[in-house]
């Protein structure tokens, strides 16, 4: 049987879990793909660095070019992370026409396009099923299972750590700090946890999703980003007497364009913020370090994807399909088939977030005395943005009150300059808090 050579870099947590899961089920992969893989060579930042599977030492080196040169190795894992040296280890591997395979979304965020070009020129191909959404296999979705198809909107639940969050905080009414010190205190979320709930995570693989999606490849200075650190207890509890969920969501979304804009090409939507989503629909219910994809595409309609986004073992998993399938292209001289990425709309664009449209949840603080509504809604009103419902709960004591508004469709600048007019009331005693609210329709 013919076998393959195969090279990693990173034998950390992910990496131990992609040669753990290698030798479980390589035997089974062979008698699938009609070929051997063979993962013999792995460059380690040192031998004993804490990892959760063993890695024989025999396989092991602390030279990464070692094992990138090696004239035997034919397909290259990076799992290093970073942006930097990674960027280094793909170049070098790409430029002498060994086929990659990387689970790194930020360096695909930051150099894809470098990266792309350089693969093209080096004769061969760049995989990363591994950089989105861990095991769900949501890159190839895209780009083969539904590929006559036009993607309309794109939601992913696509960070664990914020979901782990604010499903503790939902289900437990804990605060938002509590929870995060716990979950890094247990090892879900990282010491510096900024890249997570800051959004930036979400942000550099929902660009992924969105440039495969509307065929021009996304810059993430363009995506408009929202963590989870603003959201609170409070809202949490009030989203669940209305009906809604809070969850950190990536958006994709074409917008459709009238007179130039419409002519001139693919314009969408693509943002990263905690947005209300309700109860009835099926994201809601994604709980815990779960991720999920909400697709729907014009031909094929809604669909969605759900599994571990993290982790070693389901990363493991996605790194083994890309193999196969750089395996197979070796094999059959086709590494051209699915290039990892074809820009296909010259003039797509991404729609500036204030130009884009929502409906939102207002919770305000206000002192509690007749007039206060109807200056808050001559604001609304004056700007054209409708009030949908409007609560007041009863038993606040104190010097205010919490004052919650359900907001029609409006734009997002709109929405803000009305904000910011309502802010300076005197009547208002606490910045307003602004989360959008998604119906998914
Ligand atoms: N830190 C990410 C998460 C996984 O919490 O989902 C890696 O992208």
């Amino acid at each position: 049987m013919e076998q393959v050579n195969i090279g990693m870099i990173g034998g950390g947590t992910v990496g131990s879990g992609v040669y753990h899961a290698w030798q479980r089920n390589s035997g089974l992969m062979a008698s699938r793909l009609g070929m051997r893989l063979h993962l013999g060579k792995v460059a380690v930042k040192a031998f004993d660095e804490p990892r959760p599977y063993e890695i024989p030492a025999s396989c092991m080196t602390t030279d990464w070019k070692a094992v990138v040169q090696d004239p035997t190795t034919q397909i290259v894992i990076e799992l290093v992370g970073g942006v930097t040296l990674a960027r280094t280890m793909v170049l070098t591997a790409l430029k002498l026409g060994k086929p990659v395979v990387t689970a790194n979304k930020a360096l695909l965020s930051a150099h894809g396009e470098e990266l792309f070009a350089a693969a093209r020129a080096g004769g061969t191909n760049l995989y990363y099923e591994a950089s989105v959404a861990g095991g769900i296999p949501i890159i190839k979705v895209l780009r083969e299972g539904f590929v006559g198809n036009r993607f309309t909107h794109i939601y992913g639940i696509v960070n664990g750590t914020c979901n782990y969050i604010l499903t503790r905080m939902k289900l437990e009414g804990a605060e938002f700090a509590d929870v995060l010190a716990e979950a890094q205190r247990l090892g879900y979320a990282e010491a510096e946890p900024s890249l997570d709930i800051d959004g930036f995570d979400s942000e550099h693989k929902i660009g992924i999703l969105a440039s495969l999606a509307h065929g021009f490849w996304v810059n993430p200075r363009q995506i408009y980003v929202e963590g989870i650190r603003q959201i609170s207890r409070q809202d949490m509890q009030f989203a669940q007497q209305l009906g809604y969920t809070i969850k950190l969501l990536g958006i994709v979304k074409k917008v459709e364009g009238a007179g130039r804009k419409a002519r001139n090409g693919s314009r969408a939507q693509v943002s990263v913020y905690p947005a209300l989503i309700p109860n009835t629909h099926v994201l809601s219910n994604v709980n815990g370090v779960f991720n999920a994809v909400f697709v729907r595409g014009d031909v094929v309609g809604d669909t969605l994807f759900y599994g571990r986004g993290a982790g070693k073992d389901a990363t493991a998993s996605a790194v083994l399909s890309d193999v196969a399938d750089a395996a197979l292209d070796l094999k059959h001289r086709s590494h051209g088939r699915v290039p990892p990425f074809v820009p296909h709309e010259r003039a797509g664009a991404v729609v500036p977030i204030g130009e884009t449209v929502s409906r939102y949840y207002v919770r305000l603080s206000v002192i509690d005395r007749p007039g206060v509504m109807a200056r808050i809604a001559a604001i609304l009103g004056a700007a054209r943005i409708g009030i949908s419902s409007i609560i007041q709960p009863e038993g606040h004591a104190g010097e205010s009150v919490p004052l919650i508004l359900m907001i029609h469709d409006a734009p997002n600048a709109a929405m803000a300059k009305a904000l910011a007019r309502i802010a300076r009331l005197p009547v208002v005693k606490a910045p307003p808090v602004m989360i959008r609210v998604e119906n998914f329709d």
